[in-house]
């Protein structure tokens, strides 16, 4: 079986679309959450998730709870200037029957592949951490695996946030999996790629490939030339899809 694992894809349709034309067809479809927020096409982004017509595991990140909150209270109406944010920018391109998909996807999904057993979800806990101990792994799969185990080779956890690919090996059949983030790399990371993860019959492969920015980037030169969002947005925006080498370069 061949299973795509992607994350944080933050409204970022390019990214998407170079590691589908990469990959071609798959039997599953993982995505460990925050489909929308920081980047320019929700609507892609949401539409993408909602009609995919193959089997997949798509859980909610914390920026879909973000953008829920702030589409309902009704602020991005109001915002302008300075105070104008990408979250901003991404509700006024969506509309309710979309924010009530994203309301609609779960925190938490098991399935099992190939004789191992998944649980993918978001975030830890509420900052960056990762599950240090067997023991706190153990904990926290009993809390979260429901009924019987049907793998007899192992137990992984698939999870998003940080951004950052990666595997942690904890003692006997437990791992940690990241894809990192299909769109964008934290301030101290300069790679541009798309990052994600390819399972295929069990074997974990961690890939990368790059892809049209340009798109991203108009868009955030345009809001930089007329003054119309908050200035450390724009910044963020030149590390991620322009060539800044940090997120907080001078504009
Ligand atoms: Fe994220
Ligand atoms: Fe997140």
């Amino acid at each position: 079986m061949r299973i795509l694992v992607i994350s944080d894809l933050h409204s970022n349709r390019q990214a998407l679309e170079a590691v589908l034309a990469k990959e071609g067809d798959v039997d599953f479809l993982a995505f460990a959450g925050d489909v929308v927020d920081y980047g320019v096409d929700p609507v892609y982004a949401v539409d993408f998730f909602r009609s995919y017509g193959g089997r997949a595991a798509i859980v909610r990140g914390n920026h879909d709870d973000h953008l829920i909150n702030v589409y309902r209270s009704g602020e991005w109406k109001r915002v302008q200037g300075e105070e104008f944010k990408w979250i901003h920018h991404n509700c006024r391109l969506l509309d309710d029957e979309r924010v009530a998909f994203l309301d609609s996807l779960p925190y938490h999904i098991q399935f099992t592949a190939d004789g191992y057993d998944y649980i993918i979800q978001h975030q830890y806990d509420d900052k960056y951490g990762i599950i240090e101990s067997p023991y706190a792994f153990d904990n926290y799969w009993n809390e979260h695996w429901k009924g019987e185990r049907k793998g007899t080779l192992g137990r992984r956890m698939i999870f998003g946030h940080s951004h950052r690919q990666c595997e942690h090996i904890l003692q006997g059949d437990r791992l940690w999996l990241n894809p990192g983030s299909i769109s964008y790399r934290r301030p101290d990371d300069p790679d541009k790629s798309a990052q994600y993860m390819l399972i295929e019959d069990g074997e974990i492969s961690f890939r990368s490939c790059p892809y049209d920015r340009s798109v991203q980037k108009a868009v955030a030169d345009s809001y930089r030339a007329d003054g119309g969002m908050m200035r450390t947005e724009i910044q963020d925006f030149m590390f991620f899809f322009g060539d800044a080498k940090t997120s907080r370069d001078p504009l």
